[in-house]
């Protein structure tokens, strides 16, 4: 009885067909008024289609399709990912012709999901909802109310509720043109039915384009269910057209990071005043003040403190962690309970142990420093090995580079380094040596003694100031 086992078959084959993914991001973005493609203008320090693709990869697509033109090869060279299918769509004839340039990319028997490029925050639970919804054999189509819906496709419904069409807003009646549900764009098909109604689209209408939104009209036509799926807030299926609209959804955006935050247990002295540019772990009580920005990857551990106006990149701070404000800190592990700042510098391959302060105006680079070492002032030290207990006086600084190559410096526990020394690398102060003040340091350092460099000094008894001699203006 093949016309009772067809559509099982039919329904069994999609409850486990593959996913596609076709991300359109061929548009010109003309409003940008930039040179770089549009899609690869930064929100939270990441291009917007790298949102885009994150959300598509969280459903572990089998393929993932991205539509480009404008801006050509720039785009794909800056993704980087040889994982995905780019189809090149020139001209851009619209939304329907940009879909038709994936379709040999894609699998006739997957279900097909159609992303935008420049939609960069849909939740992928959102995404994940239409998927499932979309397998049972009907059309998820994303729409939303809009208190303001000019310039969208309008969802056009029938007498009993059922989505029909969508009519374009250049093209819409005045009748139309009062529908306030809209079409974001999204929507999860079965692919092979796709390339069908994408094969039928026409140009006809008021913009000449080749219009995705068609394929609706055709599909509940031939008697196609199409459910409208919501999402859980607008900002999902908000696009980018320009930069003030970058602007506002990276406000938004950092908002809902800073709102997951304090849920978390983190304090934020004023959450519309942080931004995470990647991703920022906090373990309990962590404080957070004003205008700090977190890059890369950053992990602060129970009771950690950072001041106002710090810059983090990639670092990780113990628990305890003080950081003062003012202070830029890349590329550094930082130990329990060390103080660090104001106006600290660490750069790449620092590490510092527990207990450790590090003060104004002092730069630190690929060093580790030992547990309660002290750095307080005014100091460079770079590719050096401090020991526990270390003092470094004000002004010191650690001379690693002789134009061609670089030298470590060595000082060993307990040592103490006068102010306004230079350590000459490579050199090593022994454990518990003391460096007088104004040392430039040459050679190594014995433990336990003092050693100084400047020369002895002296005063001269009946030493007279010279004095003016009297002729002419000086
Ligand atoms: C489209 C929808 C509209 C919906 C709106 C949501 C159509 C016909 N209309 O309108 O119903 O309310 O999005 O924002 O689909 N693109 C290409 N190639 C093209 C044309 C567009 O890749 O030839 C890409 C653009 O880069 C952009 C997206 O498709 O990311 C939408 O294109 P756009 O021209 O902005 O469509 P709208 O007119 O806004
Ligand atoms: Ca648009």
């Amino acid at each position: 009885m093949p016309s009772i086992a067809q559509p099982d078959a039919v329904h069994i084959r999609l409850m486990t067909a593959p996913l596609n993914v076709v991300i359109l991001a061929a548009g010109k973005g003309t409003r940008m008024k930039s040179d770089l493609p549009k899609v690869l203008h930064p929100l939270a320090g990441k291009p917007l289609l790298a949102h885009v693709l994150a959300a598509a990869d969280s459903l572990s697509p089998e393929r993932i399709c991205v539509v480009y033109g404008h801006g050509g090869e720039a785009l794909p060279q800056a993704i980087g990912r040889p994982d995905l299918a780019w189809a090149k769509q020139e001209p851009q004839l619209g939304t329907g012709h940009a879909v038709q340039q994936a379709v040999p990319h894609l699998n006739p028997d997957a279900l097909c999901l159609i992303l935008y490029g420049d939609v960069p925050l849909t939740r992928p639970e959102t995404l994940q909802e239409m998927t499932l919804i979309a397998r049972e054999g009907v059309i998820a189509l994303l729409t939303v109310r809009l208190a303001n819906p000019a310039g969208y496709g309008r969802i056009v419904r029938n007498a009993r509720g059922q989505v029909e069409r969508i009519v374009e807003h250049k093209d819409a009646s005045p009748e139309e043109l009062a529908i306030d549900e809209v079409n974001t764009g999204i929507l999860c098909l079965p692919a092979g039915k796709l390339a069908g109604w994408l094969s039928r689209l026409t140009n006809q209408n008021a913009q000449g384009e080749y219009y995705l939104t068609d394929v609706i009209g055709m599909a509940a036509a031939e008697g196609e269910k199409v459910i409208p799926c919501h999402p859980a807030a607008e900002w999902e299926v908000l696009g980018i057209n320009s930069r003030q609209q970058l602007a506002e959804l990276e406000r938004t955006h950092q908002r809902n990071i800073a709102d997951a935050l304090m849920v978390r247990g983190v304090t934020l002295i004023d959450p519309a005043r942080i931004d995470v540019r990647g991703s920022l772990e906090c373990g309990k009580d962590v404080l957070i003040d004003v205008n700090c920005v977190f890059e890369g990857r950053v992990v602060l551990g129970d009771g950690v403190k950072v001041g106002a106006n710090c810059v983090l990149k990639n670092v990780t701070i113990a628990e305890g962690g003080d950081i003062r404000p003012f202070c830029h800190l890349e590329g550094a592990s930082i130990g329990a309970r060390a103080q660090i700042g104001p106006y600290s510098r660490l750069r790449p391959g620092t590490e510092l142990a527990e207990e450790t302060h590090i003060g104004n105006f002092v730069e630190i680079k690929n060093s580790q420093v030992g547990f309660n070492s002290k750095i307080n002032h005014l100091s460079y030290v770079g590719d050096a090995t401090v020991g526990r207990k270390v003092n470094i006086g004000a002004g010191t600084i650690t001379c690693n580079y002789d134009g061609a190559n670089k030298f470590r410096t060595v000082i060993e526990d307990n040592a103490f380094i006068g102010s306004d020394t230079q350590l000459v690398a490579p050199v090593t102060v022994g454990e518990g040596a003391t460096l007088g003040a104004g040392t430039t340091l040459t050679k190594d350092a014995p433990a336990g003694q003092l050693t100084m460099s400047r020369a002895r000094q002296l005063s001269l008894p009946g030493w007279q100031r010279p004095t003016k001699s009297g002729k002419g203006k000086g």
